[in-house]
């Protein structure tokens, strides 16, 4: 059995978690994140220098909470694992520090991760032996508050890669991200901070049939994404709303729309990217796997089975990334010269 130690601080969630790796289980022992959603309400967005500076209160209070839900001491850990990138350089910075720190005192192999590969495992936390039977070729749409990417992946987590990301990639969007075109608009609608959670609430009591919003490049044969339009058209019918008073009556049939066009175009793609592909899965991960209709619709839709994670790992957490820690450590992966690992703002170099 292996124990890794993760720690996320990419962008505005605050993780640590204990994960077991045995016979291909990869259990989750203890997880604590602390979410800044009131550090940055006020400013309608993640503000990066004050993101920075609660990772660094708040990850001494994770760690320790992670510690006490596994039942484990820091020195338990055979490895400690740690998003090295993409995000907020200050914020990555402030995690890879205590990770160095940790790995150096407790004499632990340090593994850097990239956090795009950390959603990618999420589907088998706490899955047991659920996903062994799963077939590939899969396609994985990865979406997110910054990315949104297909990629089509051959096997099971243990036989992947530290460049998995990269080898496995199809396509992203030109423009937005499906998770940044929810929020986007979700702050047009004058929704509260984080948008994507909020237009999902609301939209459950609406008719997405209600307003026609663009869905581009919905036929396009490519695996490229764009949401441009999307926000004017958004803009637009806001205006248009306000200025009858009926914006908040219509709300909810505002919300149902605008994740009606978002949702049609991930599916959209994913139809193709499968048929291109001959994949016999379908994986869906990201912040934006949490919403309910793209949950609803990827499973009964699709011609391929799904696979999702379970609600609780679908957004920023430390357990995938202390997976994908524990996955390197048992291919023997582990670095012990750590000292020259790097933060990056980039999904690649
Ligand atoms: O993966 P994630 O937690 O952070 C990044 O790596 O970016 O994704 C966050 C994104 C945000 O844009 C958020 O609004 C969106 O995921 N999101 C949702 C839902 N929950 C989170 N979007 C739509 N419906 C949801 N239920
Ligand atoms: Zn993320």
């Amino acid at each position: 059995m292996i124990l890794s130690l993760g720690i996320e601080t990419s962008c505005d969630e605050c993780s640590a978690s204990f994960v077991s790796y045995d016979d291909h289980s990869l259990k989750v022992l203890g997880l604590a994140t602390y979410t800044q959603l009131e550090e940055h309400r006020p400013y309608g967005g993640v503000v990066p220098e004050i993101a920075s500076r609660n990772h660094l209160e708040q990850l001494p209070i994770v760690l320790e909470e992670a510690c006490r839900q596994a039942g484990v001491a820091f020195a338990d850990a055979d490895v400690i694992s740690v998003t090295n990138r993409p995000g907020l350089v200050g914020a990555l910075l402030v995690g890879l520090s205590s990770a160095k720190a940790l790995a150096y005192s407790l004499n632990r192999p340090l593994i850097p991760v990239h956090h795009l590969e950390g959603h990618l495992v999420s589907p088998w936390l706490d899955a047991g032996q659920d996903l062994m039977g799963i077939e590939f070729p899969a396609i994985v749409l990865l979406a997110s508050g910054g990315h949104t990417q297909l990629h089509c992946v051959s096997g099971q987590p243990v036989t992947w890669d530290k460049n998995i990301i990269e080898e496995s990639f199809l396509g992203s969007s030109r423009d937005d991200a499906a998770g940044e075109a929810f929020d986007k608009s979700a702050k047009l609608m004058g929704l509260p901070y984080p948008g994507g959670i909020e237009l999902d609430r609301r939209a459950r009591g609406g008719n997405g049939k209600s307003f026609i919003f663009p869905r581009p490049m919905l036929h396009s044969k490519t695996h490229e994404f764009s949401f441009s339009g999307l926000k004017t058209a958004v803009s637009l019918k806001v205006s248009e709303l306000k200025q009858a008073q009926l914006l908040e009556s219509r709300l909810s049939d505002l919300a149902a729309s605008v994740e009606a066009a978002i949702v049609d175009v991930l599916i959209s793609k994913l139809e193709f990217a499968i048929e291109e592909k001959g994949a016999q899965s379908v994986i869906v991960v990201g912040g934006v796997s949490a919403n309910t209709l793209l949950r609803e619709r990827a499973a009964h839709e699709l011609s391929v089975p799904l696979i999702i994670p379970k609600l609780r790992y679908c957004t920023d957490n430390a357990a995938m990334i202390a997976a994908i820690g524990a996955l390197r450590h048992s291919k023997g992966e582990s670095l012990k010269d750590f000292y020259s690992i790097n933060a990056y703002s980039q999904a690649s170099a």
